[in-house]
């Protein structure tokens, strides 16, 4: 149970890093809250963006332009560069790896168009490319020797002296707190947009957990009011319809049969132009008709199924009804190039604001961020733990976390964690979704204060240890619920339109607001926010205070 690193997290950000961080000698492990498969990186199914000739200059300065313009100037353009200069030998890699890229005519890797892009460059295995990484590198990870260690849920990191000693977690097994000291940890465990239940392409236990680690960790949050809303989900399921159904040629249509917007709009533009349809009484549709059998048999075979299977749909002869729902958050635990304010910390993935997205992403830029500034997480981890002796634990973090488990575990309840969970998902999407205003965001935040306090004093009503899915789901909620107040207030407080923040009170953006916004938790219920240039600060005081 001892480590020179910790990966926590098993997405494609975090396998690449735990692959990186293994050398002959060290030890590795990769934890992960559930099974391998359940990422959002297996389930991100269109794409990843790569200008595959490295000599093709103009050709990566494309990329880096369209990527920083989809930002609304909120990116990073030094990890932009990066990333788009990485992008060709990260492919490489993948392929080296097992992954089985679809070809074109030629016997080249194929590629597709996407929202966004200027031209066609994001590879892909059919509709499943997230999973078919994601499967290399799971077999790459084994065969270097990283130890996969699974239904592991990372509760806090510890820490001496502003330097990472260890991560305190919980087995599901037997609801065991345990600590796993390490030298390096790496934060890779995913997104915030499944706060947003019901309203989410996110399975529903991408609570943000890592950003209410890092808030607890004393670290600040960036960027936390962008959230993506990917324009295709499925009206019934929120499934995500993979945007490769557009950029295959798919339409999107109204009940009218109308088409109203360009399809290959970057997903803000598109999905808001949905959203007003649906709010004018329309119903939206894709439309995939016009496209041939054997195209959409062997480019969107998983999209043709999940139709039938979810929707009684077939797509080669029906409309598929679609709706935007959350798909990605911008929105991360602040970084530079992977590294953060804790010594030895590393976050890389959907939980860390690198700078490539800003206030909205390229569709196919997830994928590549995950593996590029994975495998950059990893190199660091490595080189970090290299010469470090392991830190001493400071178990009054372990004792806390002990005595959270307990305490849920200690008395009955009347009180449906469930209900508080789908509530939630509700008021973000009412409340912080698609368009925004000053009155929604305040009402969202008081019932966000009212269902922090309940949060509070939950307990599980089962109390068998083995495999309590109850104590999960509290703790899970008690995370999303100490995040979402971090993106309404962050919303809050950004009072202009940029990206995917669209208030309907301040509809046009404002060259003041060009900047991104931090918010720090000083203590429990104590939010700060300013902007990183240091002005407009504002201390947020909680009405709540007594929060366990
Ligand atoms: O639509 C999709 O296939 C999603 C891809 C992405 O989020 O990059």
């Amino acid at each position: 149970m001892i480590y020179d690193i910790i990966v926590v997290g098993g997405g494609i950000a975090g396998l690449m890093a735990a692959i990186e961080a293994k050398n002959a000698t060290n030890k590795v492990a990769l934890l992960t809250k559930g099974n391998l498969f359940k990422s959002n990186s297996s389930l991100a199914s269109g794409g990843i963006n790569a200008v595959l000739e490295r000599g093709d200059k103009s050709g990566i300065l494309k990329h880096i332009e369209d990527t920083y313009k989809a930002t609304y100037g909120l990116g990073d353009k030094k990890s932009i560069e990066y990333m788009c200069k990485r992008a060709s030998y990260v492919i490489e890699k993948l392929v080296q790896y097992g992954v089985d890229f679809d070809k074109d005519e030629e016997g080249n890797i194929a590629q597709r168009s996407f929202g966004g892009g200027s031209v066609k460059r994001t590879c892909y295995v059919a509709d499943k490319t997230g999973s078919a990484i994601t499967a290399a590198l799971i077999k790459k990870a084994k065969s270097v020797g990283v130890n996969f260690v699974v239904n592991t849920f990372v509760m806090n990191i510890t820490k001496l002296e502003n330097q990472v000693s260890g991560v305190v977690a919980l087995r599901r097994f037997d609801s065991s707190v345990v600590v796993y000291p390490a030298k390096a940890v790496v934060l890779a465990g995913g997104g915030y947009a499944g706060i947003y239940r019901g309203y989410s392409t996110n399975a529903q236990d991408f609570t943000g957990d890592m950003h209410a680690i890092a808030l607890r960790a004393g670290l600040n949050l960036k960027d936390m009011e962008f959230v993506q809303f990917h324009p295709t989900g499925l009206v019934k399921t929120s499934y995500l319809i993979s945007e490769a159904a557009r950029g295959e040629g798919g339409y999107l249509v109204n009940s009218k049969g109308e088409r109203f917007v360009d399809e290959l709009g970057t997903r803000d533009v598109v999905s808001r132009a949905i959203a007003k349809q649906i709010e004018a009484g329309e119903k939206v549709f894709i439309d995939l008709r016009h496209l041939s059998k054997k195209d959409i048999e062997t480019k969107l075979p998983s999209l043709q199924k999940a139709a039938l299977m979810q929707a009684g749909v077939d797509v080669t002869t029906e409309l598929l009804p679609i709706k935007p729902v959350a798909h990605y958050s911008m929105g991360g635990i602040e970084n530079k190039r992977t590294c953060t304010a804790i010594k030895g910390l590393f976050v890389c993935g959907e939980c860390g604001a690198s700078g490539i997205h800003g206030a909205n992403r390229l569709g196919g830029n997830s994928l590549l961020e995950a593996a590029v500034f994975g495998e950059l997480a990893g190199k660091n981890a490595l080189s970090f733990s290299e010469h470090k002796e392991l830190l001493p634990i400071d178990y009054n973090i372990v004792a806390k976390d002990v005595h959270v488990v307990d305490y849920i575990f200690r008395d009955d309840t009347s009180k449906n964690f469930n209900a508080m969970r789908i509530n939630l998902g509700n008021v973000m999407f009412k409340h912080a979704g698609i368009y925004r205003d000053k009155e929604g965001l305040e009402k969202a935040f008081d019932y966000l204060s009212y269902l922090r306090k309940e949060a509070s004093t939950l307990h599980c009503t089962i109390k068998d240890r083995v495999n309590n899915v109850e104590l999960i789901s509290i703790l899970e909620l008690k995370n999303a619920l100490e995040v979402a107040e971090a993106v309404v207030l962050s919303a809050k407080k950004r009072k202009e339109s940029r990206g995917a923040h669209s208030r309907e009170d301040y509809p046009k953006s404002n060259k003041k607001y060009e900047k991104s916004i931090l918010i720090n938790e000083i203590k429990k219920g104590f939010f700060k926010l300013w902007f990183e240039d240091g002005t407009l600060m504002s201390n947020f005081k909680k009405r709540f205070t007594n929060l366990t």
